[in-house]
């Protein structure tokens, strides 16, 4: 089955860590959602499609922008994650609708005006096939905005977790193939456009978008400890039978260089803000 690592994987552990972890992770993404949205310029009556909305934090937001007469829909392939995304959705009235689907082949007899996703389409087998399917899914001349990660270089609040268990383990954890889906296949600036490009889609812009963000806790300790439970370093140190709690020291240590006046630790991220037109149906 296509995507079938990724499926299992946002259905296991890492879906019901999301889940458990959901409002502090809202907290971290926040400033993201905000540039997807910022760029999207929705407008009242908008159908949105939210593509990997996972616990629906972008889609209700986008929901409450156009309005209470559309179709608008956000879909993910993660059940534990479209639970809570329906719960929240009822508990706000918000007006959109969740369904669970992989949308590399997802179908629907509604076209949509607008294709949205903040980090939830870096997870593809085939991306450029999963994007053709998108773009058939969109009204003619549908606007397509997604937030995706830049290298990991550049985004130490991601970085910092695994400097600080390198040195506890054995050998260095091999890196997956660059295009290899997960969080940072869309580094390469160039291979976003080709795969969009190939895909059909029209008038194809990629912004650089370098910033702060601030990871959830109050105290540096507190910080530290989220990322480590969060991120892949769990896995790494648990495979090589190493308490995780080793890192939390020289983790800690990083993080209290990047504390700002409140108190709170903020972290470097680099993310691409792409837009692009549908060919449409
Ligand atoms: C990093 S999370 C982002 C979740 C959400 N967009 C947010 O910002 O909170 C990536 C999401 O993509 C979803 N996903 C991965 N592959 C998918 C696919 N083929 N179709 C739909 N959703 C997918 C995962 O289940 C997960 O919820």
């Amino acid at each position: 089955m296509k995507n079938s690592d990724q499926i299992e994987y946002w259905n296991g552990q890492a879906g019901s860590k999301w889940v458990q972890h959901a409002e502090r992770l809202d907290e971290l993404l926040e400033p993201f959602a905000d540039d997807v949205l910022g760029r999207a310029d929705l407008k009242q009556g908008d159908s949105i499609l939210d593509v990997g909305c996972g616990a629906g934090a972008l889609t209700l937001k986008a929901g409450f922008q156009v309005g209470d007469d559309t179709q608008s829909l956000g879909i993910d392939v993660s059940a534990p994650l479209l639970e809570l995304a329906k719960k929240r959705a009822r508990e706000r009235g918000a007006p959109v609708r969740f369904e669970r689907g992989d949308a590399s082949i997802f179908q629907s007899g509604h076209k949509f005006d607008a294709l949205i996703s903040r980090f939830g389409v870096m997870f593809f087998d085939e991306p450029v096939s999963a994007f053709a399917n998108l773009n058939g899914l969109m009204q003619q001349n549908g606007r397509l905005t997604f937030a995706c990660w830049q290298a990991l270089s550049l985004n130490d609040w991601a970085r910092a977790p695994l400097e600080a268990a390198m040195p506890l383990l054995p050998s260095s954890p091999a890196s997956p193939p660059p295009d290899a889906p997960g969080p940072f296949a869309f580094a390469d600036k160039d291979r976003v456009f080709r795969i969009l490009d190939d895909a059909g889609w029209n008038d194809i812009e990629i912004k650089s978008q370098l910033g702060l963000v601030r990871l959830p806790g109050e105290t540096v300790s507190e910080a530290a400890r989220f990322m480590m439970e969060l991120g892949p370093v769990g896995r790494l140190l648990s495979a090589a039978g190493i308490d995780l709690a080793k890192v939390e020291a020289p983790l800690t240590e990083t993080l209290s260089n990047h504390v700002l006046t409140d108190g709170r630790v903020y972290m470097p991220a680099a993310t691409w803000i792409v837009s692009a037109r549908s060919a449409g149906a």
